[in-house]
């Protein structure tokens, strides 16, 4: 009988897409063990927004969420997902860094370490890659998938090869717009299947209504595990339903080794969950709809929700059309990058500018940066005309833009004095400074607080 793995994604993506990872652990804690029980594949728990989200409007500690994980779900898989050498953040940090972090999440508990590279520039995972290898992690090399007309099927089944030729023991396609058609899939999924050895994922969102449609041609061409939610928190902007999937499947001959009994226990559970997200105003019923926009506009949903509150920013609602005729043009001029964080931002506010002050009369600091080779190498050829008068003289970077980052942690151990307790600490400060330096202030005013009570009640 064939075999399709499935990733559970509630923890990380699926409150990533509905509720800006606002889910926290007093809200899972007591249902770990029934989903460390149910036969998933793997469970995607980390990584992505969870971290800074944990810092800044938790008050927990990242490290200690893993942790506490790990310690109710010691049989499944737990994965995370990392933005390759931009490690959870924007920008790039420095090998040692990023070798620092990858050690560290699978020390703390993390067996599978989805990588991605928002331009698919596969020397931005390089390192991360390695290590997790080294660390006897398991490393999921990244497609990012998006449409243009260099990103051909062929373009796609070369990433492949490249990253089963870097060692990676399994590849997501990573279609984070949920603009991939079934048929894509199916030809994309059936090619890959022919030309690498290594298993291979599928993530998608329900976004444009497609995901489930999509997720049975993949299976058909057969990729080997897909990505779902379970049904509390699926649907619309996060993924299909985990029963729905397994239900599907199963009938039509395939073993998820999913126990679908646990799966009902599971989503009641987080059904309670859901309604108080939609109580409090953080679920906005708006994002479990289907909205066909990223089809029509080529361009993902978030990003468009940017473009028109940009322009309503600037009372100039009236020119959204403008804007999105504009917004293949700057995606050309710079090389064809995939609409992912950061390029989606970055291609969407060079647009409004566009339109609003003139072509490229203003350049934003990002795409300066971005022409310079701070974020690696575009897919495409970018336009020289306007990289020369975005850098006025200066030099483009030769080479990796990591190479010329100097280590970041011995200024972070300096920084946190006493609050440096261990190499986890300074990687969250390196990571997000500010708001670790606050969360950590925080926890010892809340020790400090204990220990009065303490005393007082002695008296
Ligand atoms: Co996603």
């Amino acid at each position: 009988m064939n075999k399709v793995g499935i990733t559970e994604t509630v923890l990380r993506d699926a409150q990533q897409s509905l509720i800006a990872t606002r889910m926290e652990r007093k809200e899972f804690e007591d249902i770990l063990e029934t989903m460390d029980n149910a036969g998933y594949h793997s469970i995607e728990c980390w990584g992505g927004a969870t971290f800074d989200s944990c810092l800044r409007y938790l008050d927990e500690d990242p490290w200690e969420r893993l942790r506490f994980i790990r310690k109710k779900c010691k049989k499944t898989k737990l994965q995370m997902l990392l933005r390759g050498q931009n490690i959870l953040g924007y920008h790039h940090y420095s090998d040692t860094t990023v070798r620092a972090f990858v050690r560290d999440s699978i020390k703390n508990g993390i067996d599978i370490i989805r990588i991605f590279d928002a331009l698919n520039d596969f020397t931005n995972i390089k390192v991360a890659v390695e290590t997790c290898i080294e660390a006897g992690g398991h490393a999921q090399g990244t497609i990012c998938y998006t449409t243009s007309p260099i990103h051909t099927l062929e373009a796609f089944v070369e990433l492949g090869k490249e990253l089963e030729a870097m060692g990676c023991h399994s590849i997501c396609v990573k279609d984070m717009a949920g603009i991939m058609s079934p048929q894509v899939a199916y030809d994309l999924i059936t090619e890959l299947k022919k030309n690498v050895n290594i298993p291979i994922v599928l993530h998608t969102h329900c976004t444009t209504g497609l995901a489930q449609m999509t997720y049975v041609k993949a299976v058909e061409a057969g990729v080997d595990v897909i990505d779902t939610a379970i049904s509390a928190l699926s649907g619309g902007t996060s993924q299909p339903s985990t029963e729905s999937t397994v239900y599907a499947l199963e009938e039509m001959g395939y073993a998820t080794g999913v126990d679908f009994k646990l799966l009902k226990k599971i989503n009641d559970h987080f059904t309670p969950v859901k309604e108080k997200f939609i109580a409090d105003g953080k679920l906005n019923p708006k994002v479990l709809g289907t909205n066909i926009d990223a089809l029509s506009y080529q361009i993902p949903g978030g990003m468009l929700s940017n473009l028109i509150a940009q322009l309503t920013a600037q009372n100039a609602l009236e020119r959204l059309d403008e804007v999105l005729a504009e917004t293949p043009n700057v995606r050309k001029d710079l090389g064809y990058p995939p609409l992912v964080t950061p390029m989606s931002q970055m291609v969407g506010v060079q647009a409004v500018m566009n339109v609003l002050f003139g072509r490229y009369n203003y350049i934003s600091k990002e795409v300066k940066a971005y022409l310079r080779g701070e974020y690696g190498k575009a897919p495409g050829e970018i336009n020289e005309e306007l990289r020369e008068k975005a850098l006025n003289g200066q030099k483009p970077i030769q080479g990796r833009y990591a190479d010329t980052i100097k280590n970041e942690m011995t200024k972070a151990v300096e920084r946190l004095g006493a609050y440096a307790r261990d190499e986890e600490s300074v990687l969250s400060y390196v990571l997000f400074p500010q708001i670790t330096e606050e969360y950590f202030e925080k926890a010892e005013e809340a020790k400090m607080l204990k220990v009065t009570y303490t005393i007082r009640e002695a008296e």
